[in-house]
């Protein structure tokens, strides 16, 4: 089976929308990633529709709540069948066990992947938080957390791969955001690299949004976006 690098960000703010976009997508080009916008809006069927297309979906949740109720969140959502699923790494070790723990009883478990600290959070608001660590520190500390609890790997920004791929393993999977084209404009992104550098510096998959959904030919941007990474391997 083929194993698409590319996880297309579905940030949509209902499901009529993603699925016309999705219309225009090839599901062994890529992935699905839904967020907790479209997931709120749009419940589990899309989930089930974006299956039925051939997509395979990461459900980007975030959960983050007590070890047995993230790990009954997470069966849910090895139940609905989704490829990858996450949590935020600040739950804990305990809470990444339980959650570890409620997938091994499924035979095609979800990829279990973590957040670490969100790129948003910069040393301010972790000094509010009480956190004297850096920003960086708390995301490569995070990290091995998660690896340490068994999960599968984690989201981080390109930036952090070649690091985080040094200290977690070879077998740590890394899901990066924040990828574009050379040429392209950053939109809000702060940090971007280009997918061959992602892919260069360590990452596993890429999450590509905007510069996928907004394009004139999202097909073609994403057929653009899949040769760029063919030159990599
Ligand atoms: O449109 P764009 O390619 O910037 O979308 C990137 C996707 O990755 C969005 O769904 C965004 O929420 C997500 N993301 C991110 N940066 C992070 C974590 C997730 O851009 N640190």
């Amino acid at each position: 089976m083929s194993d698409p690098k590319i996880i297309v960000a579905l940030d949509y703010s209902d499901a009529q929308l993603a699925l016309e976009l999705v219309a225009r997508l090839e599901p062994t080009l890529c992935r699905l990633k839904v967020g907790i916008e479209l997931f709120t809006t749009a419940k589990s069927r899309l989930i089930e529709q974006l299956m039925q297309r051939g997509f395979e979906v990461f459900l980007d949740l975030k959960f983050h709540d007590i070890p047995n109720t993230t790990a009954q969140a997470c069966k849910a959502a090895a139940e609905l069948g989704v490829w990858m699923v996450n949590v935020h790494a600040l739950g804990g070790r305990k809470m990444m066990e339980a959650a570890r723990e409620a997938m091994s009883l499924y035979t095609q478990s979800p990829k279990l992947i973590a957040v670490t600290l969100l790129t948003s959070m910069a040393q301010e608001d972790l000094t509010d938080l009480g956190i004297e660590a850096t920003p960086a520190d708390m995301v490569l500390r995070l990290a091995r957390l998660a690896r340490d609890s068994g999960l599968d790997g984690v989201v981080c920004s390109a930036r952090e791969a070649a690091l985080l791929r040094q200290h977690c393993g070879r077998k740590f999977c890394l899901v990066t955001p924040g990828i574009r084209s050379a040429d392209a404009v950053a939109d809000d992104q702060s940090r971007i690299m280009t997918p061959r550098a992602a892919l260069n510096q360590g990452a596993d998959y890429l999450v590509i949004g905007r510069p996928i959904t907004r394009a004139v030919d999202p097909l073609q941007a994403l057929q653009s976006f899949v040769k760029q990474i063919a030159e990599v391997e």
